[in-house]
């Protein structure tokens, strides 16, 4: 892909030989990492409900929280595309208001918007994309359903839910979405939807079949160490690293190891004499 990511972009990597890659990212740190590695896409997913405000799903997470992230990632001024979710009840409640909350996400510095959801949110699509912002669609195990899935469980396993998976990302894409997420589905299901539609599809929990690929930048770095789905591949471990070196700086202030003289700040000499002064004859008083 070449510098400044955009939608127009992506959309035109639809069968590309080499695969689009997106990460997620919350902050200006993770951004700059993102960027170094040279992925394609930045999602400021609503995931920051879980990884990072340590909520137990994302129903929680709101556009005021979005914003603040969004920003912090765009203050790092990737060269990645950025895409933000809107959260849930940002887009459910009227058109005129997912419309007012895309653009403020995009004032906060996305390029576009991510929302979750098949033929029923083509209204919500095509306004928002009327307002000249573009939209990522979200199929699948859609995490802002969770109560409606009965957890959070691999969708499309049945004839007829991969059948409506399939007529959902046609509807998506017709509206004009430019890409569309596949989460948690079968990869041969993953497969269908994506040779039905003319947009890439970026997988997570989707097989190999798809456009792309998405993980969550916790997952991918080994941040956290609590039980993972078969789907994410794990490329470090810092949380194990955090551990040991915020341990290695404990033990180091509790023997009086840190600081060193080279690691404190000095007085000249003449100023170190003339503080010494006073608290010599105050000594001998
Ligand atoms: O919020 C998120 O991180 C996501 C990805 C899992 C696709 O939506």
């Amino acid at each position: 892909m070449t510098p400044g990511v955009t939608a127009p972009a992506v959309r035109a990597q639809k069968g590309a030989a080499e695969p689009l890659v997106m990460v997620t990212a919350y902050d200006a740190p993770g951004a700059r990492i993102a960027d170094a590695a040279g992925v394609d896409m930045i999602l400021v997913g609503d995931s920051l409900a879980m990884v990072v405000l340590g909520y137990d799903n994302t129903l929680s997470v709101t556009v005021d929280d979005m914003a603040h992230h969004t920003a912090a990632v765009a203050r790092a001024k990737p060269r990645p595309m950025i895409i933000t979710d809107l959260p849930w009840l940002s887009y459910h409640v009227g058109t005129d208001d997912a419309v007012r909350n895309a653009a403020r996400l995009v004032r906060a510095g996305a390029q576009a918007v991510k929302l979750e959801g098949g033929r029923k949110r083509v209204a919500v699509i095509e306004a928002i994309i009327d307002a000249e912002i573009p939209v990522m669609g979200h199929l699948g195990l859609t995490p802002q359903s969770l109560h409606m899935m009965g957890g959070f469980k691999v969708q499309g396993k049945e004839v007829d839910a991969a059948q409506a998976l399939v007529a959902d990302a046609q509807a998506l894409a017709a509206a004009g979405c430019f890409a569309i997420v596949l989460e948690g589905v079968p990869d041969t299901v993953a497969a269908l939807v994506t040779d039905a539609v003319p947009v890439p599809t970026i997988g997570i929990g989707a097989g190999p079949a798809c456009d792309g690929q998405v993980l969550v930048f916790h997952d991918i770095l080994g941040l956290e160490d609590r039980v993972l789905p078969k789907f994410v591949r794990r490329y470090a471990s810092l949380k194990a690293d955090a551990v040991a070196a915020v341990a290695a700086f404990a033990g180091d202030v509790r023997a009086r190891r840190f600081p060193t003289d080279a690691e404190s700040y000095h007085l000249s000499g003449d100023v170190a004499r003339q503080l010494a002064a006073p608290i010599e004859l105050y000594g001998r008083a």
